[in-house]
């Protein structure tokens, strides 16, 4: 029987994968990491019939243990990680196991902008577009079988921890730096991940698929959308002030990288990816937002 890796199944991206694996039906063994005793507790408890085990990107041995006899990974890997060591951690896994037929990993990379074009200090502290270009580079020199899923749009949840309560409490989206981006349902990146795990010889082996939702918004827009389903008016504003108050001091590394971002904003492509791979256009925001609407509403 197949046996897939999957980390991140605490997080946005990863933790709809077990259920999109288990709802595709294929016959295969799952092991989920987590890197904290709290993460391996959550996972037990919600997962009863997968393996969870301890496995830090950035600990070998540990990584060596939770690889051993596993035929599938999917990473997905935190902001500001060094990919350089975790990557390089992985590839050393996977060789030592002798078994990986497929690793997926998920990139946030745009097309046409160059290493060069990311400052020294953002580059230092692994800002996510550096950090991706440096978890490819490892990848691609390791010669293993790997997929990248490039995630070229805004996931949909961001609302719900950079402006959740500020939606609630102020009725405002208060980002600087207005702009137009896609964005995505992170369970349609899950069910993609799913489904390409859970086929037996994928055809996208060696492939790097972007994915994008349906439709480009503007910040302005993302507010007319959020009034019409709450049923209240929310206003945007640009304005960094209300996320310097609520991350304080992590609030520098979020501005610096929404302002890093905001030039480029016009490179997120639409993209027809989750559309083929899953047979059905991506979740509009609108779609999402009236299945997380009571994540806005105050009480
Ligand atoms: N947010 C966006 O709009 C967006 C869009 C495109 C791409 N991205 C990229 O997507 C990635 C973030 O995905 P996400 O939103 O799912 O992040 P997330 O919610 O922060 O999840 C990251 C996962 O990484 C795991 N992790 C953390 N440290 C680890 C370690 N040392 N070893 C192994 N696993 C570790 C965490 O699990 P444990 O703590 O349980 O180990 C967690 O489940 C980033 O690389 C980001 O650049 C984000």
């Amino acid at each position: 029987m197949t046996t897939v890796l999957s980390f991140g199944a605490t997080g946005n991206f990863g933790r709809d994968v077990p259920r999109h694996l288990r709802a595709v039906g294929a016959d295969l063994r799952l092991r989920l990491a987590s890197s904290s005793s709290e993460g391996v507790a959550q996972l037990r408890a919600h997962h009863p019939d997968a393996e969870v085990v301890h496995a830090d990107l950035l600990d070998p041995s540990s990584l060596r243990r939770a690889v051993a006899g596993v035929h599938k990974v999917f990473v997905v890997t935190p902001d500001f990680m060094d990919e350089e060591t975790a990557m390089g951690n992985l590839v050393a896994a996977a060789r030592d196991a002798g078994t990986v037929r497929h690793l997926l990993r998920l990139l946030f990379v745009l097309p046409g902008v160059a290493y060069a074009d990311i400052p020294p200090d953002l580059r230092a502290m692994h800002m996510p577009q550096a950090q991706h270009m440096d978890a490819r580079a490892v990848l691609d020199a390791s010669g293993l079988p790997v997929t990248y899923l490039n995630v070229l749009s805004w996931s949909m949840r961001n609302f719900i921890w950079m402006t959740g309560a500020m939606i609630r409490d102020t009725h405002r989206i208060a980002i600087p730096g207005e702009r137009s981006v896609p964005y995505i349902d992170p369970q349609d990146v899950a069910e993609v991940a799913a489904r390409i795990l859970a086929t037996d010889a994928p055809a996208q082996v060696g492939e790097c698929l972007d994915l994008t939702g349906a439709e480009r918004l503007s910040f302005s827009e993302v507010a007319r959308v959020f009034s019409e389903v709450l049923g209240f008016a929310v206003e945007y504003a640009d304005d960094p002030e209300p996320l310097r108050r609520r991350f304080g001091p992590r609030a520098r590394v979020l501005l610096d990288f929404l302002r890093w971002e905001h030039p480029y904003a016009d490179r997120f492509p639409l993209t027809d990816a989750v559309e083929r791979l899953l047979g059905r256009p991506p979740r509009t925001l609108r779609q999402w937002l009236v299945d997380n609407a009571d994540a806005f509403r105050a009480g």
